[in-house]
C-alpha cells in the first residue's frame, strides 16, 4: 500500500470529508482511516482535485512564472465516510463528522480483519489499489446478489471463482449453466455435472417439447397438454384410458390419480402410443372436422421418433437432484444447453420448487446458494414459470438459507421488479445502460462512485456483501489460487 498522509479540512459532514493530501500520492478508491479521539473513521477516496489560488479561474494574476505558480498547487480529496472503527469493531455508520485537522492515513491491512471477522470468509478478488484480499461474509449471499455489467467484463469468471470459494468452505451450490460453456468445461472434473438431457421431464415440459416440435398452435396445444398428462397417468396404454378418465372424475380425491405421484422415470415414451392417446384425448375434448387429421399429420411429419426416444432412460428426477445436493454432492452444475428455452425454464422452476417442497415438508433450512447466469432468460418478466419460483426464492429464501446469485448484463430489463426489490447486494462492472446505475441506487447505496475507472475484471461490490456496506472496488482473481499465491508479497 502506498504511504500517504493528509489532514481533514473544514466543511466535513457525516457523509463526506474533504482532506488535503500530498500531491500524486492518493488514488480514487484508496481506503483511508481518519484518526479521531475516541474512534477512527473509515473512508474511501471518491474524488481527487488539484487546486491553485493563482491559477484559479477568477484570479486576476497573469502567470509569468509557471514554476512559481505551481508552488502554490495543492491536492484535495473527497473521502466518503463508510463507518467507524472503535473498541475493536467496525460499525457501518458515522455518528458525527470528523473534526478538522484530523490526521488521514491509509487503512491498515489488519483493520480489515476487524471489519469482517475472518471465520469462513470467501474471497473473490483484491482491492484494486492496496492489493488486499477483501474478505466477504458468505452469509450475506442468503440476502441475494446480482452480478452485472457489459459483455466480457468478467461476470461468469467471477461466478466461477465464487463457486470454488463456496465449495472450499463447504457451502452447497447449485449452478444453472445456460450455455453449457461457462461452467461445465471448467468444473466437470471437480463437481457433479447433470445434463438437461438426463433430467426426467415433468409432463408440462414434455407437452411443450412435443408441441413446439410439432408446431402446434395454441388451440392444438390444448389437446397435447391434456394428452401428455393422460399419457403419464395411463403409462401410454390406451386400454387404461377410460379407467383413468373415470377415476379422474370420481369425487373421492384421495384416489384421484395425479402426475405428482406418478413415477415419471418408469414412463416409456413412444410416438405411436402418444399419437393414439392424443387422438383419444382430442375426441373426448370434442375435437371435430379436420382436427384429428391435423394432429396426426403434424406429429408424424414434424416430430421424429427420436424426440420421444430421447425422453426415455433419463437418470435424474428433480427430486433425485435435490436428494444428491442435500446428501452427498455439495456442488451440482446443471447443463441447460440442449433443451428448448421453455423446457430450460421448467427445469429451473422444477428444481427450485423441489427445494421449496423440502423446506415445506421438513421446516428446516437448506443452506444452498442457487446461481443463475444469463439470468435474463429466467428472471425477467415473461420467463414463466422460472421467474415465479425465482421471485419466491428472492422474497422468502433468506429465512430458509436459500440464496440467489443472478448474473446478467442489464439490471432493469433482465431481472423482474419483484426479484430486484429483494436483492441486497450488487456487484457491477461497466454498465450498458447509464440509467441502470441510478436504479441500482434505489436498492443499495452506490455513493459517489465513478464507473469510468473500471477496467476488465474490475467490479464495485455494494450492499450487504460489501464489508463496508458501501461500494468497494474489487479486481477479481485470475483464478482462486491467485489469492494464496500472491498473499506473502502483496501487503
Ligand atoms: N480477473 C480476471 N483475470 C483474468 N481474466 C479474466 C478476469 N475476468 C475476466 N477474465 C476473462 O475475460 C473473458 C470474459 O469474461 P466472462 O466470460 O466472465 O465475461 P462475461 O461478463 O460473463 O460476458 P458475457 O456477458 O458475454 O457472458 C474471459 O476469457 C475471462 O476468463
Ligand atoms: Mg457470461
Amino acid at each position: 500500500m502506498r504511504k500517504f498522509r493528509g489532514r481533514v479540512l473544514s466543511h466535513t459532514s457525516i457523509q463526506n470529508a474533504i482532506v488535503r493530501v500530498e500531491e500524486g500520492r492518493v488514488k480514487v478508491e484508496d481506503l483511508v482511516k481518519i484518526r479521531g479521539d475516541y474512534y477512527d473513521f473509515i473512508g474511501v477516496i471518491r474524488k481527487v482535485f488539484v487546486g491553485n489560488p493563482i491559477l484559479n479561474r477568477y484570479s486576476p494574476f497573469l502567470v509569468t512564472d509557471p514554476r512559481a505558480a505551481r508552488g502554490m498547487e495543492y491536492t484535495n480529496a473527497v473521502v466518503e465516510l463508510l463507518g467507524i472503527l472503535g473498541g475493536g469493531k467496525f460499525e457501518p455508520f458515522v455518528p458525527e463528522p470528523p473534526t478538522t485537522s484530523s490526521e488521514v492515513v491509509p487503512l491498515d491491512r489488519s483493520d480489515l480483519d476487524l471489519i469482517v471477522s475472518s471465520e469462513n470468509t470467501i474471497y473473490l478478488g483484491y482491492h484494486k489499489y492496496s492489493g488486499w484480499d477483501i474478505p466477504l461474509n458468505p452469509d450475506f449471499l442468503y440476502y441475494h446478489l446480482w452480478i452485472g455489467g457489459i459483455t466480457g467484463c468478467g461476470k461468469s469468471h467471477t461466478v466461477r471463482i465464487l463457486v470454488d470459494e463456496l465449495a472450499r468452505i463447504g457451502r452447497r451450490v447449485l449452478v444453472f449453466d445456460h450455455s453449457g460453456r461457462d461452467y461445465v468445461p471448467y468444473f466437470e472434473d471437480k463437481y457433479l455435472v447433470i445434463s438437461d438431457t438426463d433430467i426426467v421431464l415433468d409432463p408440462e415440459s414434455v407437452a411443450q417439447a412435443i408441441a413446439s416440435r410439432a408446431r402446434f398452435d395454441k388451440w392444438l396445444r390444448e389437446y397435447s397438454d391434456s394428452a401428455t398428462i393422460l399419457y403419464v397417468l395411463t403409462g401410454g396404454e390406451t386400454k387404461m384410458f377410460e379407467r383413468v378418465l373415470n377415476s379422474l372424475s370420481r369425487e373421492n380425491s384421495s384416489e384421484t390419480p395425479s402426475v405428482r405421484n406418478a413415477n415419471l422415470k418408469s414412463v416409456v415414451w413412444s410416438r405411436e402410443k402418444y399419437l393414439k392417446i392424443l387422438l383419444k384425448t382430442a375426441k373426448r375434448m370434442g375435437a371435430k372436422g379436420a382436427t384429428p387429421l391435423k394432429l396426426t399429420f403434424k406429429i408424424l411429419q414434424n416430430v421424429p421418433q427420436d424426440t420421444f426416444r430421447r425422453l426415455n432412460n433419463r437418470a435424474y428426477t428433480y427430486s433425485d437432484i435435490i436428494d444428491l445436493l442435500l446428501s452427498r454432492e455439495n456442488c451440482i452444475i446443471i447443463d441447460l444447453s440442449n433443451e428448448i428455452m421453455e423446457i430450460r425454464r421448467n427445469i429451473v422452476a422444477g428444481i427450485l420448487d423441489e427445494l421449496w417442497r423440502r423446506i415445506e415438508t421438513k421446516g428446516e433450512p437448506v443452506d444452498t446458494i442457487v446461481i443463475i447466469d444469463e439470468a435474463q432468460n429466467y428472471a425477467s418478466e415473461g420467463c414463466y414459470p422460472a421467474n415465479y419460483t425465482i421471485a419466491r426464492t428472492a422474497r422468502e429464501g433468506r429465512k430458509w438459507g436459500l440464496g440467489l446469485v443472478l448474473a446478467s448484463q442489464r439490471w432493469i430489463s433482465d431481472v423482474s421488479t419483484d426479484i430486484r426489490s429483494n436483492i441486497n447486494s450488487v456487484m457491477f462492472s461497466r454498465l450498458q445502460v447509464a440509467t441502470d446505475l441510478q436504479e441500482i441506487g434505489n436498492i443499495v447505496d452506490v455513493g459517489g462512485i465513478e464507473l469510468g475507472i473500471l477496467g476488465a475484471g474490475d467490479f464495485f461490490l455494494a450492499g450487504l456483501l460489501s464489508p463496508f456496506k458501501r461500494p468497494v472496488l474489487l479486481h477479481t482473481y485470475k483464478d482462486p489460487e491467485e489469492r494464496l499465491k500472491w498473499r506473502p508479497t502483496r501487503n
